[in-house]
């Protein structure tokens, strides 16, 4: 080895609003993640529609590595998808997109948000847990496919800080 250091790759994940031109990649991932999966149709529709948040995440070699949807109704937010390539997880993105859709609905007002996850999915669990989620009730049989029951989870959410207020947004960029 000579004396002159190696360069130092940086991978910056970006978290972004999804775009019409990012669903083929979001239906991909959908596909291999769930048994249930969104048609693309599904996405497509989220695309403008006021009362949704679809953000995709990724990097610069890979612009779509996962994506999450919420929805704000009145002070109430759920949480309605989070899905990371199977090749990016463990690498953060699942957190940093839950992360970045809770800030969008404490934006919008939520104070309460929930959402439903499969008995025996430990990872997506496991994430929610990390970011403030807990129990609060069980649906019998909700999921087909395999067929399964689905915890309800909720979380409270903070209002945005004064600091978060100026910036929260423009944090999108930059997560
Ligand atoms: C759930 C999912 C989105 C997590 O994404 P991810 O990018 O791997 O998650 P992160 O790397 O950001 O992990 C964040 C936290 O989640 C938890 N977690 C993630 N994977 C986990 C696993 N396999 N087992 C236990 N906890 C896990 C941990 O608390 C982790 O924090 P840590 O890494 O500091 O321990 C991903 O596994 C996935 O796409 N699964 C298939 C789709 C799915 O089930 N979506 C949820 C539908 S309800």
């Amino acid at each position: 080895m000579g004396s002159r250091a190696r360069p130092v790759i940086v991978v910056v994940s970006v978290i972004r609003l999804a775009q019409a031109a990012d669903v083929d990649s979001v239906a991909a991932i959908e596909k291999t993640s769930f048994g249930d999966p969104w048609p693309k149709a599904a996405f497509r529709r989220l695309i403008g529609d006021p009362l949704a948040i679809f953000l995709v995440g990724g990097n610069s070699e890979t612009p779509v590595d996962g994506y999450t949807v919420a929805v704000a109704v009145g002070g109430e937010g759920e949480v309605l998808n989070v899905a990371v390539s199977s090749e990016a997880r463990r690498t953060g993105l699942g957190g940093k997109l839950l992360d970045a859709v809770l800030l969008e609905l404490r934006a919008r007002g939520v104070t309460v948000a929930f959402l439903e996850v499969r008995d025996s999915n430990a990872s997506a669990r496991g994430l929610y847990e990390s970011r403030g989620f807990a129990q609060v009730a069980r649906r019998r049989r909700y999921y087909v496919n395999p067929a399964e029951d689905a915890l309800v989870m909720r979380a409270a959410l903070a209002p945005l800080s004064p600091d978060e207020t100026r910036s929260g947004r423009e944090k999108f960029a930059d997560l």
